[in-house]
């Protein structure tokens, strides 16, 4: 049942490479430990020494209440004292470095398994990420890597830890008493057998409770981020009462979970009272009718609680292992979403001499396969250094067709091609340093003005920087700020008006210095006058350099060398009188 959601999760039915779903299982986490196992060794040796030390205890115990209180023998009672103190104090300080180095190992395997997660998710593409709630990725990334990380750790330590914990507890029962040793291999058993019964319904609550955290979470990072938009509606109330039904379920379902976690732990605990009991009430007659010592009944009863401790343990990575399952399968999913683009193998150079030729050789494109065709068939040639207009109604693909220039997606037919070079040859890095997109909005990053200006172009100076700015005329805008170019921007901007976001993204692109700069509605959100001076200094710095400009404004498209308008799946030809004033 854990994989009747992972059809979901893969895009593109007719991708070939769909097969390999499936392909991460437990093999996967491993990959990630091996590079500590010899680390975890470590750990296992420490707690290895510390469970023996343990392990003496009870029977120091047993000398002491048999040959020091019973004995009435001084010097015997204040030397056993001494060694169960000694034996105390090497256990905790062997516990803390324990703990000590598990975390060290144990948070470089959750780091790497996140990283890996999140390199693979920065490799999907926007149509992936519009169907997904980002609360449930959130979820996913941070809640189950985790839990894949414990499991992929915590188990391999419990196993030696506990093992020698029950073997040693177990084989010193049995050098205590035989008869007595007999009731803990019948009652442990059926404890194995009453945690089985219950797996399913563990698993199946688990998933829902992650599921039900994705969504508060999902709550949270989308009102955050429409806030204003919420108080200019005032939608606070209904939101509110949204945020409350979320939690009544979430505590529904966390209660229904509680209640399946008591099972599996108030069975198992309950036994072990059951088994105490019956030790103590067996043993005290043997012990009344002194065919036992006190401290071996003492002793006995240490160790039967020691056993069952290793032994609860074992079984609780049972249901670990089940918990863990759930989380695997949802990680796993974001790790079997196929990439729709990639870089070539051996990419293909740009010419020497390119100079931002672009052409569309009849490219079929559609967001689903039932969805209307954004491109049927389309075809374009665009001159290198040209400025050419697009036009069209709200919704017919311009946008879409950036993101195709860009690979953000590859036609399902037809090719796009860059100076003579496919795309899809072209290293996608090289690709999206030489075609540069203004958008309609400018995502801003958390960091300062010069940093959200440099993004894309980490290496450039801070004059370089300045001289884009004032190229873009943001620069007095800038400078007006108390800390000017280090003013601190937030993710969103809000500290920014459109033209000024819209100005810095014109500088953004500059650093960039692309072959191919494409302006998407770019001057929609600016005044006239704004509007007139950033296309003429658009022109003016980029003159030499191919421009698309998609835009309904005479303004913007004011010297373009050709307009074309997309209408029903392909281009054509503007009609006259859209092309603005001169
Ligand atoms: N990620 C997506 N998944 C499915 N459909 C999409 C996606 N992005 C855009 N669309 C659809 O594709 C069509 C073209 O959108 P777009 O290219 O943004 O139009 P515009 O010409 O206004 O820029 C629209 O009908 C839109 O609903
Ligand atoms: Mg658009």
């Amino acid at each position: 049942m854990a994989s009747e959601n992972s059809g979901h999760f893969h895009e593109g039915q007719s991708n070939p490479s769909t097969e390999a779903v499936g392909t991460i299982s437990f093999k996967w986490v491993f990959e990630f430990v091996r590079p500590h196992v010899l680390a975890l060794s470590g750990v296992a040796a420490l707690s290895i020494v510390a469970t023996g030390i343990g392990l003496a205890q009870p029977y120091l115990t047993k000398f002491l209440i048999d040959d020091g209180l019973i004995a009435r023998d001084s010097q015997m009672l204040a030397t056993y004292c001494g060694l169960l103190f000694a034996a105390a104090i090497m256990s905790t300080a062997l516990g803390g470095a324990n703990r000590w180095y598990y975390l060290k190992v144990s948070a470089r395997v959750l780091f790497a398994i996140r990283e890996a997660v999140y390199e693979h998710m920065q490799r999907l593409s926007p149509r992936w990420y519009a169907r997904k709630s980002r609360g449930d990725l959130m979820a996913r990334i941070d809640g189950d890597v985790a839990e894949v990380q414990r499991f992929a750790i915590d188990p391999l330590l419990a196993l030696s830890n506990s093992a020698i914990a029950l073997a040693g507890s177990l084989a010193l029962m049995i050098s205590l008493s035989g008869e007595l040793s007999l009731l803990a291999f019948v009652l442990l058993p059926l404890q194995v057998i009453y945690l089985r019964k219950l797996r399913p319904t563990v698993e199946r609550r688990t998933r829902i409770v992650r599921e039900r955290t994705g969504d508060i979470t999902g709550f949270f990072l989308d009102r955050l981020q429409t806030m204003k938009l919420i108080q200019s509606s005032g939608a606070e109330d209904r939101e509110l009462d949204k945020l409350g039904q979320l939690n009544q379920t979430y505590l529904k379902d966390l209660l229904s979970l509680q209640i399946t976690n008591f099972f599996a732990s108030a069975g198992p605990g309950l036994m072990t009272a059951l088994m105490t009991t019956i030790v103590f009430l067996t043993g005290g007659m043997m012990v009344i009718y002194e065919a036992m010592s006190l401290g071996t009944l003492i002793a006995f009863s240490a160790y039967l609680a020691r056993a069952t401790g290793p032994v609860n343990t074992l079984l609780g990575l049972y249901v670990g292992l089940q918990r863990a399952r759930v989380s695997l399968d949802r990680v796993r999913e974001l790790m079997d979403a196929i990439p729709e683009v990639s870089s070539p193998a051996t990419p293909i150079s740009l010419p020497r001499e390119a100079n931002g030729t672009v052409e569309l050789k009849t490219i079929t494109f559609a967001f689903t396969a039932s969805g209307a065709k954004g491109f049927d068939g389309a075809t374009l040639n665009i001159q290198g250094g040209h400025k050419i207009g697009i036009t069209g109604p709200s919704g017919v693909g311009k946008t879409t067709l950036i993101d195709l220039l860009l690979r953000h997606y590859d036609p399902d037919h037809g090719s796009l091609h860059l100076d003579g070079v496919n795309l899809t040859d072209l290293d996608l890095l090289e690709l999206r340093s030489r075609v540069v997109v203004v958008a309609q909005d400018t995502v801003i990053v958390a960091g300062t003005i010069a940093e959200n200006i440099a993004y894309a172009c980490r290496e450039a100076t801070d004059e370089q920087i300045v001289q884009a700015a004032k190229s873009a005329q943001i620069d007095n805008d800038i400078q007006a700020f108390t800390d000017g170019y280090q003013t601190m921007l937030q993710t969103g901007g809000e500290t920014l008006s459109g033209g000024q976001k819209q100005r810095l993204a014109i500088a953004r692109a500059l650093l960039q210095n692309p072959l191919v700069l494409i302006l998407d509605e770019a001057t929609a959100s600016v005044d006239e006058d704004t509007a007139a001076e950033i296309t003429r200094s658009v022109d003016a710095l980029f003159g030499d350099r191919t421009r698309i400009v998609i835009s309904h404004h005479p303004v913007a498209l004011a010297g373009a060398d050709q307009i074309v308008e997309l209408v029903d799946g392909g281009f054509v030809r503007a009609r006259i009188g859209q092309q603005g004033p001169q």
